[in-house]
């Protein structure tokens, strides 16, 4: 897999902790399914797998440490919090690579738009000291995506790309000018949850109770009509509704960040985002989802959590 133009990326938000699983998806997932997932990943060629310290609360980056990342790409996260100290980030990234037993990460991003001259700048020493291969940031604005290349630029480093939240329902960064940018500057735009943490899945198919259930089940059965154009799109490729959802960003060279804890999710994923939706099928799937203008995530979602600068 190219890592400069990778076809999908394995979430795995949702690996892990039997909690998180039950209380947020409905269902936990045991570790021997899970590890199967992994190795699916592997045989499909879906190599690159999208982490964070708080993934899974915690278990979710020690869990792959377990599987062997000899053969993976690791994309890990900076998340900060709280006031700036010095060597910060050193001390998180140390504590990532035991977990993923490894000498290097290969794509590191910047979590969030906080104290971003001061994270980035030890972001840097780290990719000089070759233990990062690749720089990313995600969850900033276009304004602090130009700053951060600024930054980069000037250390002469490029910047790899920007992971924000954008799917079919949620398309504002495209709408804003971030996405082109991206394109135009050749940087990579990862889209962390394509089916809006399950919600833009079947609606056909019995979830079993959980947070997003509770909180969401209303605004998902006013995207009756979006399902049902999905469904059609979906026949005329031989793809399920999910796989519309992922298709959708692959046919616009948008890189889907999936979750994945299944082995059937890779299979989906992977023969998903082979298929290439036409302008016109990409047109009319926009102009439902625009129309019925329904929201589950917020595309800046963690804005909340950025510490404002001085
Ligand atoms: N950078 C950031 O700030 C940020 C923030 C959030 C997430 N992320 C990344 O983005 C990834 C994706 O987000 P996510 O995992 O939270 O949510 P997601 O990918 O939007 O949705 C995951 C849900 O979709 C279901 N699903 C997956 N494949 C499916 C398929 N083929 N058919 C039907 N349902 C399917 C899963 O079902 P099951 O419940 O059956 O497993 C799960 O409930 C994360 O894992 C993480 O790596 C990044």
């Amino acid at each position: 897999m190219d890592i400069l133009k990778p076809s999908a990326v394995v979430g795995t938000n949702s690996w892990g902790s039997a909690t998180y699983g039950k209380m947020l998806r409905g269902e936990s997932v045991g570790v021997d399914t899970i590890r199967a997932c992994f190795e699916r990943a592997k045989e499909k060629g879906l190599l690159i797998f999208d982490l964070a310290q708080d993934y899974g609360l915690g278990k979710a980056q020690k869990m792959i440490g377990e599987f062997g990342t000899e053969d993976v790409i690791i994309s890990a996260k900076f998340t900060p919090t709280g006031s700036y100290k010095s060597g910060q980030v050193r001390k998180s990234f140390e504590k990532d690579l035991q977990d993923f037993n490894r000498d290097y990460v290969d794509i590191y991003w910047l979590h969030l738009p906080s104290d971003i001259e001061a994270n980035l700048s030890e972001i840097i020493d780290l990719y000089k000291e070759g233990k990062i291969k690749h720089i990313g940031i995600s969850n900033f604005t276009l304004e602090e995506c130009v700053k951060a290349k600024a930054i980069l630029d000037k250390a002469g480093i490029p910047l790899y790309g920007v992971q924000n939240h954008y799917s079919l329902i949620n398309r504002e960064w495209e709408k804003n000018g971030l996405v082109d940018w991206c394109f135009r500057n050749g940087i990579s735009f990862w889209a962390w949850a394509v089916l809006e943490e399950g919600m833009l899945t079947d609606p056909k198919v019995k979830t079993k109770m959980s947070l997003m259930k509770l909180m969401f089940n209303r605004k998902k059965r006013k995207l009756h009509s979006l399902y049902q154009l999905m469904e059609k799109v979906g026949e005329a490729h031989g793809i399920t509704i999910p796989q519309v959802a992922m298709a959708f960003c692959a046919s616009k060279g948008i890189v889907p960040v999936c979750g994945c804890r299944k082995p059937y999710q890779v299979d989906q994923l992977q023969d998903a985002v082979s298929v290439c939706l036409s302008d016109s099928e990409i047109k009319s799937l926009e102009n439902e989802a625009d129309k019925l203008n329904v929201k589950i995530l917020g595309a800046d979602m963690f804005r909340f959590a950025v510490k404002k600068s001085k």
